[in-house]
């Protein structure tokens, strides 16, 4: 454990020397490499490459870590009328709390910028949204929120943490939306820590306690900035916005961004770029003999708060040193007297900047008055200046940005109704489901003795489960009004129901040649539909009382269940007694005839893929474990076999006939025999006959070593000490040496930050006690962790083509990858037209036939 920690701190300093390397900046004289750099277009199906150059990736291909599974994509082609940013093209709709998780690799002060956009979506009206969101450390930044336009909100927080997380928290009966998500680390210098407090007058310290909202940005002045023309991407408005009380006093000056200077130890390029202090607001040579005036700026605040003001000033006016003096007023209040630029900076056009904390006690009608004008009439020259303008809300003692104060309840009175009605569907569908449970369960009474009858059909068991499985379709698509939910009650059921002509036909006659795999229940054949679609075709063998038992588990669980990573049931045979289900076919076959001792030579797997099947099959057990139903399912038959891989090399766990739900539903019952394949037996299940969701964790451990190292987790032809696996790699591991194991044939490839944190991940799963290892959930973060850490290396170092047949080529492998992620998106594009996309991580599978059943029924 010890040395696992030695490691990982070189490891984190290396990758943050690869990010200063590797973000180069295009801004010339300001740079600024953001250790964390997470751009997030919620909802898209692709990357989305924005005008100022950066590129803001889809949720599943950003390594930020979404919880939710149960999601809705929503795409629009109208933008709101004042932007062009593709930003709001889409959003993700989140109908239960969810939460964004990121790694954080350089605590201190960090950007967060959300978008949000209520496009239209044909199920969910999303001004009618009305959710809060918070971080991890209980930083409340929307309460309540809901809008009816685009708004941009933007952070300066201060995470302390290893990670960062967001949570999407929908009121009740409504649900949340998001269209875009930056978290970008900024630079520590960009908010110091002292401040000038204005009432009571004094130094105040301590700002970096507080968490920031920008509220206002302004380039005083000069025109709007872009993200483009701004290291930290930030947007400067233009004055043009009417913050600016008395325009005819006001006179523009500007300068060759080029003569800005930045004095040591004053402001730098990062806190304000060349064109913010290249122009300024100066006062209008107005023709009195002496301007005895303020320039004035109001910007409307919320009330309630206190506030940071940042104030940029550059001396672009005064033709000498010492003849610029003036006052700087806040709501009246003096900020500083006799500001004199030259001997603070000791120099003319030099970029000064002055921090301001405004009380909120100090503020009335909800606005923030900022004034500067000439403090010496005397003078030859008098003037006052003022280059650009931040007003930054600070928050609150109770750890808020928003909702304390917010009087803003109009558009919850407007919710109220639709919320109603919600409501009593919700209700109805409570009882139908209530009833529908009682019937499954009187049903489940009686199984064991129908199974042994035999008098009962196959469908029989069906119903109670058919119908449930509906009703969880049902309640989950409560909140939209589309209508067909009841239609979809009665027909989809267990989806397709298969004729045997059919499935005979489809299989050759149940040909030898078309098993693809043989179980306890009976074989598996690939099967041909018409128009070619090729289906897994599970056959029961009604003499086998292990095999029904199996069988019906596998009914129970699968009926109930749907997740991009587990293995989809599409439809089942019940004529002539047969017991025959139907799965989505896997073009690529168990994970394991990729790895080793297949008898046909498949091209061998690089690590980023390997990576992908390990998170895919994590992803669908922690589904498992935590989403799939109010209580934990345990597979507890985890190996590589079991897990298949799809013609995108997509893992997908099957096999779900030894499964089990959760101690919660099953503690009468107390299982005698230990059930498993030997190799991946977790030890403490095999010692004391108990089982958790540990258990597939350990499991889950010695696939991890399966997937490193390219052996069986149990190979008795090698000499004892190496005949298990798991024991095997953990002695190499604690020894420091675990990559003398590793695949030779992507050895090299490994980049070694990201093998300590996969070994690390392994290594854990495999403790003694179930209690010390950790669950599928930090499994899949480290796992995450380690494809980053893959990733961020093979960009440093972009591996050389090696003409040598036996290694798997890294770069080869990347553009293997993206097309096969293209393949993908234009499916999607081709099957649906209309303007919803629903997830794959969602209830349903896209491109199923069922899914195609289910258009039919909406009558696309
Ligand atoms: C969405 O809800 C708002 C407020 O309830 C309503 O004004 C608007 O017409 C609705 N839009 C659609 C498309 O139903
Ligand atoms: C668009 O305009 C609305 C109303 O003026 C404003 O509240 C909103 O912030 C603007 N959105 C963007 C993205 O500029
Ligand atoms: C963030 O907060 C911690 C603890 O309050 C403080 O030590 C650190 O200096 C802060 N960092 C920044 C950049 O404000
Ligand atoms: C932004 O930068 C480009 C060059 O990168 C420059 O041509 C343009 O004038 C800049 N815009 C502003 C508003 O300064
Ligand atoms: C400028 O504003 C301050 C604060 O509002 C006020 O006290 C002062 O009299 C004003 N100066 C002039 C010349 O109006
Ligand atoms: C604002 O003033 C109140 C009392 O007047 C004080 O308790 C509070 O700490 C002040 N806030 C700041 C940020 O100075």
């Amino acid at each position: 454990m010890a040395g696992g920690h030695n490691f990982s701190t070189p490891s984190l300093t290396s990758l943050f020397i690869i990010f200063i390397i590797f973000f180069n900046s295009p801004s010339v004289n300001a740079r600024f490499t953001p250790p964390d750099n997470y751009l997030i277009d919620c909802g898209s199906p692709q990357t989305t490459l924005l005008d100022d150059g950066r590129t803001f990736k889809s949720d599943p291909q950003s390594v930020s870590f979404l919880s939710s599974d149960q999601t809705i994509f929503a795409t629009s082609n109208s933008l709101p009328e004042n932007t062009s940013l593709p930003l709001y093209k889409t959003a993700r709709i989140f109908e239960d709390e969810s939460v964004y998780k990121f790694l954080v690799f350089q605590p201190g002060r960090h950007f967060l910028r959300l978008y949000f956009y209520p496009l239209r979506h044909p199920d969910y009206n999303l001004t009618t949204a009305v959710f809060t969101v918070k971080t991890n450390d209980g930083l409340v930044l929307l309460h309540d929120f809901s809008t009816d336009h685009s708004q941009f909100k933007e952070y300066l927080i201060n995470v302390t943490s290893d990670d960062f997380s967001l949570t999407f928290s929908p009121l009740k009966k409504s649900f949340a939306f998001v269209n875009a998500i930056e978290f970008v680390s900024a630079p520590n210098e960009l908010v110091p820590d002292s401040a000038t407090a204005i009432s009571p007058p004094g130094v105040f310290t301590g700002v970096s306690d507080f968490d920031l909202q920008v509220v206002h940005r302004v380039n005083v002045g000069g025109p709007t900035i872009t993200p483009k023309n701004d290291t930290l991407s930030r947007t400067w408005t233009s004055d043009s916005h009417g913050y600016m009380m008395f325009p005819k006093g006001d006179k523009v000056v500007s300068i060759d961004t080029n003569a800005v200077n930045y004095p040591a130890g004053g402001a730098t390029p990062l806190i304000a770029p060349d064109q913010v202090y290249s122009s300024a607001a100066s006062m209008a040579d107005s023709g009195v003999s002496v301007p005895n005036f303020n320039l004035t700026w109001e910007m409307n605040i919320d009330p309630g708060f206190d506030y940071l003001i940042r104030l940029h000033f550059c001396d672009i006016v005064s033709a000498s040193l010492n003849s610029l003096y003036f006052n700087v007023y806040v709501n009246g209040l003096i900020g500083v007297s006799g500001l004199d630029l030259s001997t603070l900076t000791s120099g003319l056009a030099m970029a000064y900047y002055k921090d301001l904390v405004v009380n909120a006690s100090t503020i009335a009608n909800g606005v923030i008055r900022v004034q500067v004008g000439p403090s010496d009439l005397e003078s030859t020259t008098p003037n006052a200046i003022l280059n650009g303008l931040e007003v930054m809300k600070m928050s609150s003692s109770v750890g808020s940005l928003d909702g304390l104060f917010s009087s803003g309840s109009n558009s919850h009175g407007k919710s109220q109704r639709l919320t109603m009605t919600i409501e009593a569907i919700g209700v109805a569908i409570g009882v139908i489901t209530l009833l529908v449970l009682i019937l499954s369960l009187v049903r489940r009474k009686n199984k064991a003795k129908g199974w042994d009858e035999g008098g009962n059909s196959f469908t029989s068991w069906f119903l109670p489960l058919n119908a449930s499985y509906c009703s969880s379709l049902l309640s989950s698509k409560s909140k939209s009004k589309n209508g067909y939910s009841s239609v979809l009650f009665s027909k989809v059921g267990l989806g397709k129901s298969f004729g045997f002509n059919e499935l005979r036909d489809a299989t050759k006659n149940f040909d030898e040649s078309a098993v693809i795999g043989v179980g306890g229940f009976g074989k598996v054949y690939i099967g041909e539909i018409e128009e070619g679609t090729k289906l897994a075709i599970k056959r029961g063998n009604p003499r086998s009382s292990q095999g029904i038992n199996e069988f019906q588990t596998e009914i129970e669980l699968l009926s109930k269940l749907r997740h991009r990573h587990l293995v989809s049931l599409i439809g089942y045979c019940d004529e002539n007694s047969e017991m025959i289900l139907v799965y989505e076919y896997m073009a690529n076959g168990p994970l394991r005839d990729h790895l080793y001792g297949s008898k046909t030579a498949l091209p061998c797997l690089t690590w980023r893929q390997r990576l992908e099947i390990s998170i895919g099959a994590a992803r669908g057990l922690h589904y498992l474990h935590t989403g799939g139903s109010s209580h934990g399912i345990i597979h507890r038959d985890v190996k590589t076999t079991n897990i298949l891989l799809d013609e995108n090399l997509v893992a997908k766990v099957s096999d779900f006939g030894l499964s089990k739900t959760g101690p919660a539903l099953d503690q009468t019952h107390v299982s005698t025999a230990v059930k498993g394949s030997f190799g991946y037996l977790d030890p403490e299940y095999f010692r004391r006959q108990q089982l958790t969701e540990k258990s597939d964790v350990y499991s889950f451990g010695v696939v991890l070593f399966e997937i490193l190292c390219a052996r069986p987790a149990l190979d008795p032809s090698l000499p004892r000490e190496q005949v298990n696996l798991a024991e095997w790699a953990m002695q190499k591991q604690r020894k420091g040496v675990i990559e003398t194991i590793a695949d030779p044939k992507i050895k090299k490839t490994i980049s070694s930050e990201s093998l300590i944190k996969y070994v690390e991940a392994a290594e854990k799963c495999l403790a003694e006690y179930g209690v010390d290892r950790p669950s599928m959930g930090d499994v899949l973060w480290n796992l995450e962790f380690a494809m980053q850490l893959q990733d961020a290396s093979l960009q440093l170092d972009p591996p050389e083509e090696e003409d040598d047949d036996d290694t798997c080529k890294g770069k080869k492998m990347k553009m293997v990858n993206s097309e096969s992620v293209k393949k993908i998106d234009e499916k999607k594009n081709k099957e649906s037209d209309v303007s919803v996309l629903i997830n794959d991580d969602s209830g349903v599978v896209m491109g199923s036939p069922l899914f195609s059943k289910m258009e039919d029924i909406e009558g696309r």
